[in-house]
C-alpha cells in the first residue's frame, strides 16, 4: 500500500507557438473553451479527485494563470451588486477548487525538466501529473481510477488509451501485458514518439500520471532524448527497468485534444454542444450549417 496521492503538478511553462499570435499575450493554457480556460478544466479534474494542492509550473509572460486562479474582490462585489448570483458562483469557482501553488522554469527544457521543478512540492509523497492539452470529460471515470490502483499497487500509474497506428509517433507508447484486473495492464516497457515500426503497442499515453518520488533521483540522470528534450517518459523507463512497478488504466471514455488548433477546434464544438445552456441552439445551427455546407 502507498500513500495516496493528492497533490497535482501541471506542467504549464510552454511557449504556446502553435497558437500564435493568439498566445503572444495570452498563456496558451487560458485559451477558452466556449468560456472556461482550458487549465481550469485540468484543476476542476484534480479537484473532483480530493487532490487538494495543485503546482503550476509556469514561465515568464504567463501571470494571467495566478490572476485566474485568484480570487476577484472588486469583480465579485460588482456582480453581487447587480444580482448576477450565477455568474458570481462561476468566477468564485476556480479560486476554490484548490490550493494553487506556482513556480517557474527558466527555460522550455521538456516535459521531464518541468515535472523535476516539482520536487520541493512532492515531499515525500506520490503524486499526480496533468498535461494541459489532455481534457477528460467529467462524466468519464480515470483520475480517481488511477489513483486508487497507485494506492493498491505502488510505484507508477498511467493513463493510457488506444490510438490508431499513424497517430502513436505523436505519443508515449508502452509495452504491456494484462493483469487479472480488467481495464488495468502491467508496463513492461516504455518508448518516447516510437515510428510506427518500432511502436510496441497502440496504446498511448494520454497525460495523466501518478509518479513517485523516485522520479526526481530518475529525472536527475536523465539526458535529453526525442526533440532534445528530457522526457519524462526517458526516466520512467529508467525506473521500470530498475523494477518499480507501472502500470497503466485504459481509458475508454471521452478525451478531447487541445493540443493543436484542430483538435482545439474540435473540442470547442464538442464541448459547446454538450453544454446545456448552450448546447440545443448550437446542434441546431450546426446541423444546418453543415447540410448547407454538404
Ligand atoms: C507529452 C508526453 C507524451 C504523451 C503526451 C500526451 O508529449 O511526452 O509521452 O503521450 O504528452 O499528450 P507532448 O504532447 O508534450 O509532445
Amino acid at each position: 500500500m502507498s500513500v495516496r496521492a493528492r497533490k497535482a503538478v501541471i506542467p504549464a511553462a510552454g511557449l504556446g507557438t502553435r497558437f500564435l499570435p493568439a498566445t503572444k499575450a495570452i498563456p496558451k493554457e487560458l485559451l477558452p473553451i466556449v468560456d472556461t480556460p482550458a487549465l481550469e478544466y485540468i484543476v476542476a479534474e484534480a479537484a473532483a479527485n480530493a487532490v487538494t494542492d495543485v503546482l503550476i509550473v509556469t514561465a515568464r509572460g504567463k501571470d494571467a494563470i495566478a490572476e485566474h486562479f485568484d480570487a476577484k474582490p472588486a469583480l465579485e462585489e460588482a456582480l453581487e451588486a447587480k444580482g448576477s448570483t450565477a455568474l458570481l458562483e462561476r468566477i468564485r469557482r476556480s479560486s476554490t477548487l484548490a490550493r494553487m501553488h506556482y513556480v517557474r522554469q527558466p527555460k522550455a527544457a521538456g516535459l521531464g525538466d518541468a515535472v523535476a521543478h516539482a520536487e520541493g512540492f512532492a515531499g515525500n509523497e506520490p503524486f499526480v501529473v496533468m498535461l494541459g492539452d489532455d481534457l477528460i470529460d467529467e462524466r468519464d471515470e480515470l483520475l480517481g481510477t488511477m489513483i486508487d490502483v497507485q494506492e493498491r499497487l505502488g510505484g507508477i500509474v498511467l493513463g493510457l488509451m488506444q490510438v490508431p497506428g499513424e497517430d502513436i509517433s505523436k505519443y508515449g507508447c508502452v509495452a504491456v501485458a494484462p493483469t487479472d484486473e480488467d481495464g488495468i495492464v502491467a508496463i513492461s516497457d516504455l518508448v518516447e514518439k516510437p515510428a510506427l515500426a518500432d511502436a510496441p503497442s497502440d496504446l498511448a499515453i494520454i497525460g495523466r500520471y501518478i509518479l513517485p518520488t523516485e522520479i526526481f533521483d530518475a529525472l536527475r540522470t536523465t539526458q535529453p532524448g526525442a526533440g532534445g528534450e528530457i522526457q519524462l517518459t526517458d526516466a520512467m523507463r529508467t525506473l521500470a527497468l530498475a523494477g518499480v512497478p507501472v502500470h497503466g488504466v485504459v481509458f475508454t471514455g471521452r478525451r478531447y485534444d487541445t493540443g493543436d488548433r484542430l483538435d482545439y477546434l474540435k473540442a470547442v464544438v464538442q464541448l459547446a454542444c454538450e453544454r446545456p445552456d448552450l448546447g440545443p441552439p448550437f446542434v441546431e445551427w450546426l446541423t444546418q450549417f453543415v447540410q448547407q455546407r454538404a
